[in-house]
């Protein structure tokens, strides 16, 4: 293995690339990647942790970068469906939705292909793979180039805040992978939704950047909301927990106690505001693509606040509200 792809004490003493997004920047991602190498490639979601999905000794990479404790299926990331089709079966929910939707933030699981190449260690054994084809055309151009699918989720620290600017990724991951691809910041901020087509009825096993409206239009029925199969978790990504600032988060907060800090949502003002240390506002106009957007960096500033707790007024649940509502709670379930 090489220098980068290595895993171990030597990680932490490497130094990160920065590379711009222009021409140059791409052809050197990809050459890394291409190379067994973790790279952070921006998308339209959240920045993702890169590497080739059918070579395990560079899937086994993110995982050491990420300090990830367990194994968890990762999505394998393709420049255009044709290459999708390639890696996974299709009925004919999940081609409606990828028609409909790619390029752009949805992830199907579906049944892997005969001859599909993502390898075991990036579908955690599963015999199963998460597909998406991301709508950023700088991470298109870069899958296109190395020619293979790229496994990639968000690249933070495992537990952390996703991230949606180079400078989250660098602020987790500096020293501890290849290179950080700066494609500025994430337009949709928040993850992809991930929608299981694998017989029977599509499941939805997170909520992101494709709301439910969006699903039943093309499906013609409500997806159903599935976090577990048979009692056990098939979308590990909702397990709680998993998208946490270091501070407490309290959610529905009408009142702001002393020494919280408070993330507002449009023009609603809970009680107490004036003795928070730090406040943001999602959405002055109650706009949640807007919301969605801003939602990990504003938790990021709150947190960098050194505030205790992070109170959080209500959010609705409609459309992106859904996703914003998942993280939120995530974040705010015990740790
Ligand atoms: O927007 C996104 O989806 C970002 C960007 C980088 O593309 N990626 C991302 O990856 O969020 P990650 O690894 O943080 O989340 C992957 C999600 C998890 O919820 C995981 O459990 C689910 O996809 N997943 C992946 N493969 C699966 C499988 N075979 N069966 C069930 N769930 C799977
Ligand atoms: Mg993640």
């Amino acid at each position: 293995m090489n220098d980068h792809g290595s895993i171990g004490l030597s990680e932490a003493t490497r130094t990160t690339s920065r590379l711009a997004a222009d021409a140059d920047g791409i052809a050197e991602a990809a050459r890394l990647l291409g190379a067994g190498q973790v790279v952070a490639i921006p998308t339209e979601t959240v920045y993702g942790l890169g590497a080739d999905a059918s070579d395990p000794k560079a899937v086994a990479a993110i995982y050491a970068a990420k300090d990830r404790p367990r194994f968890n299926p990762l999505i394998s990331h393709l420049p255009d469906a044709a290459s999708a089709r390639r890696e996974g079966v299709f009925d004919e929910s999940a081609s409606a939705l990828a028609e409909a939707f790619w390029p752009g933030p949805l992830t199907l699981v579906l049944p892997v292909a005969a001859g599909g190449s993502v390898c075991d260690l990036a579908r955690a054994g599963l015999p199963s793979v998460a597909l998406r084809v991301p709508g950023d055309l700088v991470a298109r151009e870069v899958l296109s180039r190395v020619g293979r699918p790229i496994a990639a989720p968000s690249a933070n620290r495992s537990g952390r805040v996703s991230p949606t600017s180079a400078e989250h990724v660098l602020g987790d991951l500096d020293g501890r992978i290849a290179a950080v691809l700066d494609g500025g910041p994430c337009p949709i901020g928040i993850e992809s939704t991930v929608i299981a087509c694998l017989g029977g009825q599509p499941r939805l096993l997170r909520p992101g950047g494709i709301t439910r409206e969006e699903l039943r239009r093309v499906l013609g029925v409500d997806p159903v909301f599935a976090a577990s199969d048979e009692g056990r978790p098939i979308g590990p990504g909702l397990l709680a927990s998993h998208y946490a600032p270091r501070a407490a988060v309290r959610l529905d907060a009408e009142l702001v106690s002393a020494g919280e800090a408070a993330l507002l949502f449009g023009a609603f003002r809970p009680d107490g505001l004036a003795a928070a240390t730090a406040v943001e506002n999602l959405s002055l106009a109650s706009d949640l693509a807007e919301a969605a957007a801003q939602l990990f960096e504003m938790l990021r500033r709150l947190d960098a606040s050194g505030a205790a707790t992070i109170a959080v007024a209500p959010i609705p649940s409609k459309g992106l509200g859904e996703a914003i509502n998942d993280r939120l709670s995530r974040a705010a379930a015990p740790r």
